[in-house]
């Protein structure tokens, strides 16, 4: 086990994609690997030399074979979903595949100014000798330019907008311009960017249009299908665990079931079978908290209830997930419990656990 809490997906998935790697066709120029294999990558299955892939995203292929041949293209890409819907986990993982290097990252805020997006000056260097290159701190997406790699921009919309055109220069033109310097940096084959944005918040800048037009957006949706909601959360809690040394309870996959079953319902607003219209909470409840959820329940249940994972060691993290107003969903929540989990089959302990909490 390593003694980092998290490594980049191209140390963690090293082996995979160094097999993938050496299969041959045709690789865009500046790419580690074919398009297919990045695809083959993010979908699971195998590398030619039979090594085995695990998949990175449930979910539909078609979505990732569109977001992969975008990047082979000279148009930038967009992932655009609401919260939890993996676009920062997919966007990790297209650049490890794709560059062998998902670090050159740029988290984009309010407080997100020119020099994090363009460069930067180091004013020590900058005073001493004037301006020169060695006085010039490169962002990372100035690096992935010069090395012909790919640069994830997450939450583009938090940034203002005359930040974000910034990258109309760069998208369009490929480089750019350094008029302190009298000089240009051209981007390396092998560029290009990832934007991630999430299309819930409030208080978002819209991009413009001129910017929009130099982005391919691919839309990440919640899991329509429970069963494959449920093997994500099960495949991601399974994998969190053992990062974190947690002994993963048997009962796992059953509890994942009607946890997810129960988000599912307050998301959509109705039963699952469309009997009973219900009011929806206010915060999203993705996949994504699901798994949160359950990774915090499995650590309580080792703490502190000698391993069993039961309703009780959910609960509260349930709660915390759905009541995020703490008057509306409280409503919200306690009438879903008396009207349908009351009196379900095998949701009992939930109902008791859930309503003793609240
Ligand atoms: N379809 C899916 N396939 C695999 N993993 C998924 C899927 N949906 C969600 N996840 C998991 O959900 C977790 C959260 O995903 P991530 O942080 O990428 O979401 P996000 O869309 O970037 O959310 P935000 O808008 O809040 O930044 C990750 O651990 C990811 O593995
Ligand atoms: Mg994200």
């Amino acid at each position: 086990m390593s003694e980092k809490l998290r490594l980049p997906a191209e140390e963690r998935y090293g082996a995979e994609l160094a097999a993938l790697g050496k299969e041959g066709g045709g690789k865009p120029p500046g790419w580690a690997m074919t398009p297919r294999a990045v695809v083959t990558y993010l979908m699971g299955g195998k590398a030619a030399d039979g090594t085995a892939i695990s998949p990175k995203y449930v979910g539909d292929r078609r979505l990732i074979e569109t977001a992969v041949s975008t990047l082979a293209t000279d148009r930038a890409l967009l992932l655009l979903g609401v919260p939890g819907t993996a676009k920062s986990w997919v966007s990790e993982h297209l650049s490890a595949a794709i560059s062998g290097d998902s670090t050159l990252v740029v988290q984009c805020t309010a407080g997100t100014d020119e020099n994090q997006i363009r460069y930067g000056w180091n004013y020590a260097q900058l005073l001493a000798n004037g301006p020169s290159r060695e006085a010039l701190v490169a962002t990372p997406l100035m690096r992935a330019m010069e090395t012909g790699r790919l640069c994830r921009l997450e939450e583009l919309t938090r940034m203002g907008s005359d930040v974000q055109d910034t990258l109309i220069t760069v998208l369009s033109e490929m480089m750019m311009p350094i008029p302190e310097l009298n000089q240009l940096v051209f981007a390396a084959r092998g560029f290009n960017i990832i934007a991630t944005a999430n299309n819930r918040d409030k208080g978002v800048n819209e991009l413009s249009s001129a910017l929009k037009r130099r982005f391919n957006v691919v839309v990440l949706p919640l899991p329509s299908d429970p069963r494959e909601e449920v093997a994500i959360v099960v495949k991601r809690v399974g994998e969190m665990a053992q990062n974190l040394d947690l002994p993963l309870p048997r009962n796992v996959a059953e509890e994942v079931a009607r946890v997810v079953a129960i988000f599912r319902e307050l998301r959509a607003g109705s039963t699952e079978d469309g009997k009973v219209a219900l009011k929806t909470p206010s915060g999203g409840l993705s996949t994504a908290e699901a798994i949160a959820v359950m990774v915090g329940g499995i650590s309580h249940a080792t703490f502190f209830n000698k391993g069993d994972l039961t309703p009780d060691s959910l609960a509260s993290n349930m709660i915390g997930a759905v009541v995020k107003d703490p008057v509306q969903d409280k409503i919200v929540l306690g009438e879903y419990l008396e009207t349908v989990l009351k009196k379900r089959a095998g949701y009992e302990r939930y109902y008791k656990s859930l309503i003793d909490q609240i």
